[in-house]
């Protein structure tokens, strides 16, 4: 079975918990999209792991995991994400592997992200990555492969400063590197998670352009990145927050308002530690974006949602989610593509009761409170799509399965 995981939303959905929790089940785990700008948390008991280029598979002792070929991938970051593995005892030798297609970044691509920022007429708030310098080479024929590193030809027409940097890293993955259309369909019959970076609002093409990241972000950057067809994907789940976040600049029609929504903001960030996991920046938070979610639904062709975080509105008297948009005096339902009518978005919201009572021991769908389940019913309604996994606090025991994320639709 191939099992797709994509955040619906901004990033930062708890993409990382999700497919930690899921590979429980699984043979192989691929990234199929962007880089180090990624930043996924996955925390069990006292010890919390922060990847950017290893998919979230890895933590378990024989899962095979690998860097698929929509991704960029920073050599110097992946072997120090992979020491810092070591040094919390993750032995991941032997079964983390490398798409000989990726695309790699290079020290001076950091630089040149930085510098393009500076100039940009409108700052995207970029990681500083060298994520959309690397996508951007690719795009133009001028990128470089990891299979470019193995194969003399090409290697020799490198610049000399970047094979004089390659050299020691073409000797340190040259057990990782495989051809990964041969090595899926190797894999063919076998459980595979195609674990997503960023979500759908920063995808290339159906994000808040130019406010994305550069990658294919969303379910169709899946088949692509991971060298299989559209049809061998057989389902494809979407994870969402209770409520948004976004980090970095662009638009985000249901940010909370200091003058009409109070300290929601502060309580929503300190509670649900909405800090950037790559740059540390504060998340900016808003309340749950319906009209956007939906919209991911559609383009994603998202067959189970996965809502996490609702913990983190344990505390509320009342819950409320946007469920339009009013722009110049016009509701919208449908997202929009114009960055100025974003912009110009009221939200239209809904409110339903808070359920006052603590989420996170709950282990059956059945235990949360009937407000809980309200605010599920209404987002389930409105999106026509289930929600088949709540997710009530970052350990991956804090999960509970309603319907079974194995059985294909
Ligand atoms: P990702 O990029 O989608 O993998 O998400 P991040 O790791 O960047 O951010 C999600 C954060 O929320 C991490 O700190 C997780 O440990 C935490 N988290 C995940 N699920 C939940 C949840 O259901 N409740 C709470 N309170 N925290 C969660
Ligand atoms: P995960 O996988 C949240 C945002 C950056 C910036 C924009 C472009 O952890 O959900 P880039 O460096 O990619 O050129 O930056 O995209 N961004 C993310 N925001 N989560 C992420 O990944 C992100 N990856 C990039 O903040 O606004
Ligand atoms: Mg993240």
């Amino acid at each position: 079975m191939n099992l797709v995981v994509i955040g619906a939303q901004w990033g930062d959905e708890g993409k990382g918990k999700i497919v930690d929790f899921l590979a429980e089940r699984a043979d192989v785990i691929v990234r199929f999209s962007g880089g180090a700008n990624a930043g996924h948390t996955i925390v069990h008991g006292n010890v919390t792991y922060k990847l950017h280029l290893v998919p979230s598979g890895v933590i378990y002792p024989d899962r095979k995991v690998v860097l698929g070929i929509g991704m960029v991938i920073d050599p110097e970051s992946l072997f120090t994400e992979l020491d810092t593995l070591t040094q919390q005892g993750i032995d991941w030798k032997g079964r983390v592997f490398i798409a000989d297609r990726a695309h790699l970044v290079l020290p001076r691509y950091r630089e040149l992200d930085v510098e393009m920022e500076q100039k940009r007429r409108r700052p995207i708030g970029t990681t500083g990555r060298g994520i959309g310098v690397a996508y951007a080479l690719k795009s133009s024929r001028e990128g470089i492969r990891v299979a470019d590193v193995y194969d003399e030809e090409a290697f020799a027409s490198l610049l000399e400063e970047d094979r004089a940097y390659l050299l020691p890293y073409k000797e340190k993955m040259k057990d990782m590197v495989v051809d990964l259309p041969s090595f899926m369909h190797r894999h063919k019959g076998q459980v595979v998670l195609f674990e997503g970076a960023q979500g759908t609002l920063l995808d290339l093409d159906l994000g808040t352009y130019p406010f994305v990241s550069s990658g294919m972000s969303a379910a169709a950057g899946a088949a692509c990145g991971s060298g299989v067809g559209p049809r061998g994907i057989d389902k494809i789940l979407g994870v969402f927050k209770a409520y948004s976040t976004r980090v970095g600049n662009g638009p985000f029609p249901s940010e909370f308002q200091k003058d009409v929504d109070g300290s929601l903001e502060e309580l929503v960030r300190e509670t649900g530690r909405e800090y950037g996991v790559t740059t540390g920046r504060p998340r900016r938070c808003g309340y749950l974006d319906l009209v956007a979610l939906r919209y991911a639904c559609r383009v994603n062709s998202i067959d189970g949602l996965v809502l996490t975080h609702l913990d983190v509105y344990d505390t509320l008297d009342e819950v409320k989610a946007c469920v339009a948009y009013e722009v110049d005096g016009k509701e919208i339902t449908d997202f929009p593509a114009s960055i100025s009518a974003l912009n110009r978005a009221r939200p239209v919201t809904k409110t339903l009761k808070g359920w006052k009572k603590p989420l996170a021991g709950a282990a059956f769908f059945d235990e949360l409170p009937s407000e809980a389940k309200d605010y599920i019913k209404f987002i389930e309604d409105f999106t026509e799509t289930g929600v088949d996994i709540v997710s009530v606090g970052c350990e991956r025991k804090q999960t509970i399965t309603r319907r079974s994320p194995w059985t294909p639709y």
